[in-house]
């Protein structure tokens, strides 16, 4: 095959890509983008800010934009993110407690019934774990709300649309050795084996030279995997773009039978939220790196 989406799609996975809603506008993005990609997740339009400025007032316009390309270019969406301590709007900043825990079941309500059946995956919880060798909880308004909030945003994400997958989503849990990977994983076991509704995992993968990628990326994501659970790459980026490392990360995902699909963070180096690292797979004139002809290959069986 000759794009990427149609390249993941011979063994039933997409190749997908965040969508920056104002440069549809720009045709050399907005033409990659239809052609390349077979999923689309919104980079800032479906986030808390975006979609509840006023507490109570959704506005769906920026999102819309983005969902609405994706589906009139036939592309299946993955909404992005319901809970997270970031990019939160002032109103919901200065909340905590009760007040603050309703809050997020509303936002989640709210969202979630505006996009009811039509959304593949959602990462209901985003980034709830801290850096480090703690394996702890990373502080923030809504882990004050008590260490309860994430099964309660998920229980939350079930009732409200019942056909969309459930992911938790975070970074620097693709090192398998990592605490942070461990402290996920021990909660997503937990959640199996209570019954909290959880259908897949999200690893980031912004991959840098802080927190590159290792082999053993792929024990990570079979040991999810073996929980139950399906898992993903949502938010490939690697700093320089080394086509090697790039196969590897889709031959991850190529070998974990659970394994989605591969999200890439944004079309072009220019688009990119760390442009200054070179790390996608198109040019800024939109000219294919190698590592765009690295990830065809992968994904066309080598
Ligand atoms: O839209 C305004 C613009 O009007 C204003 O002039 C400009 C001035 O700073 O800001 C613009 O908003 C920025 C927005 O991106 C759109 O470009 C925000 O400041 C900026 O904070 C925001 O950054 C986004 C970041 O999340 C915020 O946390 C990045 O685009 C986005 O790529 C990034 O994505 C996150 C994932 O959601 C979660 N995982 C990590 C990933 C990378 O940080």
């Amino acid at each position: 095959e000759s794009t990427l989406g149609a390249a993941a799609a011979q063994s039933g996975r997409y190749f997908g890509v965040a969508i920056a809603g104002n440069r549809l506008s720009d045709s050399t993005y907005a033409t990659i983008a239809a052609r390349e990609f077979n999923s689309v997740t919104a980079e800032n339009e479906m986030k808390i800010d975006a979609t509840e400025p006023q507490r109570g007032q959704f506005n769906f316009t920026a999102a819309d934009r983005v969902y609405n390309w994706a589906v009139q270019n036939g592309k299946e969406v993955r909404g992005h993110t319901l809970a997270w301590h970031s990019q939160q709007p002032g109103w919901m900043q200065s909340l905590s407690g009760n007040a603050l825990r309703q809050a997020m079941i509303d936002h989640i309500n709210g969202v979630m019934s505006h996009y009811k059946g039509k959304i593949a995956q959602w990462d209901v919880v985003n980034e709830a774990f801290a850096d480090g060798s703690s394996g702890a909880r990373r502080d923030s308004n809504l882990q004050r709300t008590g260490n309860d909030w994430i099964e309660v945003a998920f229980r939350a994400a079930r009732a409200a649309d019942p056909s969309a997958k459930l992911c938790y989503n975070d970074y620097n849990v693709e090192n398998w050795t990592w605490a942070k990977t461990q402290a996920m994983y021990a909660m997503v076991r937990d959640f199996k084996q209570r019954g909290v509704p959880i259908d897949c995992v999200g690893f980031q993968s912004h991959f840098n030279s802080g927190s590159p990628y290792n082999a053993n990326f792929r024990t990570t994501l079979q040991n999810f995997a073996a929980l139950g659970v399906d898992v993903a790459v949502t938010e490939l980026d690697i700093q320089g773009a080394s086509p090697s490392t790039y196969a590897a990360v889709v031959n991850d995902c190529l070998a974990v039978s659970r394994c989605l699909g591969v999200t890439v963070w944004g079309v072009r180096d220019s688009d990119s939220w760390r442009a200054e690292h070179t790390p996608l797979l198109f040019n800024n004139d939109g000219s294919k790196k190698p590592a765009y002809t690295a990830v065809l290959n992968a994904l066309n069986g080598g």
